[in-house]
């Protein structure tokens, strides 16, 4: 089948490759030149582990074709899936900008019957609305809406569309429901058949319960380092329920990205405009927010209760593991508080430093790791990175001034790191 994927971002550009990799052909619509001349090239915008070579390999035989032009990539394809950004405004509310300035490319191209697929995560209704902004533009036009939210993680994304979980197609047509069926085909995962609403619905009801799970469990660590329980031990115990699950139960500094905080803050403003308190996803928010200043105060409590002046070195700027994606990281924001705080910060992240350096002034931006905990009177690591597992920790208190860690998710063994002579302080550990 010939598909348009609008978007070339995580989303887009993950599913590009991998429908391109089960056969169909791929129109991967792009708005940038500069970057659309390099994935020509199999440059891609974004750091993502594996991506490259699926793009490679499919833009090599021309089943991926990176395209500025719609024309040419809408009236050719038989589904469009709109994967554009859909960051918060201020007010929480998703801002659907790019989405109404795609559909309005894709309307007036529209030629023969098409399926138009927000794989966005959209507020519920959006499906609606680009029905009307399509019909306005192009009367005649013959088509379909359809919602088929994607759940890949970044880092994972490759493995994640590959293997998902579910795919869910929410449509109120049954001709489009068929074609989204054959283009998913070759995909594994139990098939959700549902109307567009419930799609919508099923994918903010994920993240924000996702979130929810990780709030959860940061308070038990919490509590955990009240009364000297070990989270690691109380999390395992808890995810060998099945009910409960072993998943996304793992502490840490709260969860960050580009996703679970817009998903989350929309779904709550979906509710209010609805006339739906929602507490718990508000309770969800604040816990979430608070986790980053318990680490601040655990880096302050570290030097003796004054930030000022103090050399702290901060490992992984990224919001999690394998990405360079610095999207409401909580590094970046505990970084924001300890420069306030008069704190001198070294920062080093394998693949995130370029996207950094717009984001974070004042700081010294080391070529590796052990620059950056030259002179550190604390070292925050900040996510689980493997490759910072495997640091000679034994020799790298020569080069700190003193041998003061904060795990901020747990990825160090304490009693090995304490062996080893240095003050290790976790998420939820004794
Ligand atoms: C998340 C969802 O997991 C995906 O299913 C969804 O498709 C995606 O959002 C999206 O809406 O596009 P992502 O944000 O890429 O994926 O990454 P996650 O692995 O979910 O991590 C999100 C945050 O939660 C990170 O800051 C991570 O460090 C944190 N986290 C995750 C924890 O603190 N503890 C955990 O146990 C798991």
């Amino acid at each position: 089948m010939k598909l348009a994927i609008v978007g070339a971002g995580y989303v887009g550009l993950t599913s590009a490759a991998v429908f391109s990799d089960l056969g169909h052909t791929v129109y991967a619509v792009m708005r940038n030149r500069a970057k659309m001349n390099k994935l020509q090239q199999g440059d891609l915008p974004i750091y993502e582990p594996g991506l490259e070579e699926v793009v490679r390999r499919n833009g090599a035989v021309g089943r991926l074709i990176p395209t500025l032009d719609y024309s040419e990539a809408v009236s050719e394809s038989e589904v469009v899936f709109l994967c554009v950004g859909t960051p918060s405004l201020p007010s929480g509310e998703a801002d659907l900008s790019q989405i109404d300035t795609a559909v309005a490319e894709v309307a007036k191209h529209l030629q023969s019957y098409t399926v138009i697929v927000n794989k966005s995560t959209v507020p519920i209704g959006t499906a609606e609305r680009v029905r009307k902004i399509v019909k306005e533009i192009n009367p005649s036009a013959q088509f379909d809406m359809a919602s088929c939210p994607e759940f890949l993680r970044e880092g994972t994304a490759l493995k994640d569309t590959l293997e998902p979980d579910r795919v869910v197609i929410g449509t109120n047509s049954r001709r489009a429901q068929e074609l989204l069926l054959a283009v998913h085909e070759k995909l594994p995962g139990e098939r959700v058949l549902t109307d567009i609403k419930s799609a919508e619905m099923i994918k903010y009801a994920s993240n924000a319960f996702l979130a929810t799970k990780i709030s959860f469990i940061n308070e038990i660590a919490n509590v955990c380092e009240q009364v000297g329980a070990d989270i690691k031990d109380v999390a395992y115990g808890m995810g060998l329920d099945k009910r409960i699950g072993k998943y996304f139960l793992d502490a840490g500094l709260g969860w960050g990205g580009s996703c679970f905080p817009k998903d989350v803050r929309a779904l709550h403003n979906i509710a209010l405009t609805n006339d739906y308190d929602f507490k718990l996803l508000k309770a969800v928010i604040d816990v979430n927010n608070d986790q980053r200043y318990r680490a601040v105060t655990k880096v302050r409590q570290a030097v003796g209760g004054n930030l000022d002046g103090q050399e702290i070195a901060v490992l992984v700027l990224a919001f999690k593991p394998d990405t360079d994606d610095i999207r409401d990281s909580p590094a970046i924001q505990i970084i924001h508080l300890l420069l306030k705080e008069g704190a001198r910060v070294r920062v080093y992240d394998p693949v995130a430093m370029e996207n950094s350096r717009q984001k974070l002034s004042g700081v010294v931006f080391a070529p590796d790791a052990t620059s950056a905990l030259e002179g550190a009177m604390v070292v925050l690591l900040a996510t689980e990175w493997g490759e910072f597992k495997d640091l000679d920790w034994q020799s790298l208190k020569q080069v700190v001034a003193a041998p003061r860690l904060i795990n901020g998710r747990n990825m160090l063994d304490p009693i090995k790191m304490r062996t080893l002579g240095w003050h290790y302080v976790g998420v939820g550990r004794p």
